[in-house]
């Protein structure tokens, strides 16, 4: 399955009520969004039909979520007394804004896609779902942090070690999409410090001279789940209904846990 497919089906599967893509491009994984929609690319040339409301940002990701209210595009309006003229609640500005669902695939070296992360999670809960393109470089080349080849992962693949060895609270799941493959983390905790608190000490052991080390396990794609095993898992319908209740996590992510490690046979 190619990667946009997957995504399609994902927004399909994972029942998002909103969405927030890094790197836009020329839009080819944003028009399959339907939801309200924000889009960041300090460069994005789109050139397709785009069919959802979407607040394109033409910034770095960094500098859009050093911005004072980010997601403020995707709250119930943008000022209570508008909201209560179009008969919404105003309450609706106020509340924190969670994202559902995410897609990171901006710069792809990994201390961006790391801070991409950290800065998504923090406006995330248990129920949200993000996920990194690029996991699976092909081979070496592809995966140099100076880019030399058309077609370019860099090494957004140590995200996936990254969080395995400094959040073992989220469940990652690699998925064996074309060409590149993703990575889909489950169990986002807006409270975790851990990143922040140690992302120093990361990119100091990660950041290293190319040629990469890309570990066979990547190249080989050993680890990496069918994308159709993982859309069709029987956890999506309960975690967008547990969504949409506001079902609490300490009621909630226990099970969905246990349902995502069931379906990946904690392969990644
Ligand atoms: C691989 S393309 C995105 C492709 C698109 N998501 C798709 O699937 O069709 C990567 C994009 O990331 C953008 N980009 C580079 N650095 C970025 C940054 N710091 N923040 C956000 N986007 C960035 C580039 O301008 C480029 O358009």
């Amino acid at each position: 399955m190619k990667r946009h497919e997957f995504l399609r089906e994902l927004h399909k599967a994972s029942g998002n009520r909103n969405y927030l893509e890094i790197g836009v491009n020329d839009g080819r994984s944003l028009r399959l969004s339907r939801v309200p929609t924000i889009a960041v690319d300090p460069a994005f040339k789109v050139v397709t039909e785009i069919r959802c409301d979407v607040h394109l940002v033409r910034a770095t990701s960094d500098d859009f979520f050093a911005r004072d209210n980010p997601l403020v595009h995707l709250r119930g309006g943008r000022h209570p007394l508008r909201n209560l003229r179009r008969g919404r609640s105003p309450l609706g500005y106020w509340r924190r804004t969670v994202l559902d669902l995410a897609f990171i695939d901006g710069m792809h070296l990994f201390e961006y896609a790391l801070r991409d992360f950290m800065n998504i999670e923090r406006h995330s809960d248990w129920t949200s779902v993000i996920v990194f393109d690029d996991m699976l470089p092909r081979n070496v080349d592809e995966a140099a942090r100076d880019r030399h080849t058309s077609a370019w992962t860099g090494d957004v693949y140590k995200i996936a070690e990254i969080l395995g060895r400094y959040r073992p609270d989220l469940v990652t799941v690699l998925v064996d999409t074309r060409p590149t493959g993703q990575l889909v983390v489950f169990g986002a905790d807006p409270r975790s410090t851990v990143l922040r608190e140690r992302y120093d000490e990361i990119v100091a052991e990660y950041e290293v001279p190319d040629p990469q080390k890309v570990p066979e396990t990547i190249l080989d794609r050993a680890g990496a789940l069918a994308p159709e095993a993982l859309l069709q898992s029987g956890f999506w319908r309960p975690l967008a209904r547990a969504r949409s209740l506001g079902i609490r996590r300490s009621r909630g992510w226990e099970p969905l846990r246990t349902a995502v490690e069931g379906v990946a046979g904690r392969r990644s």
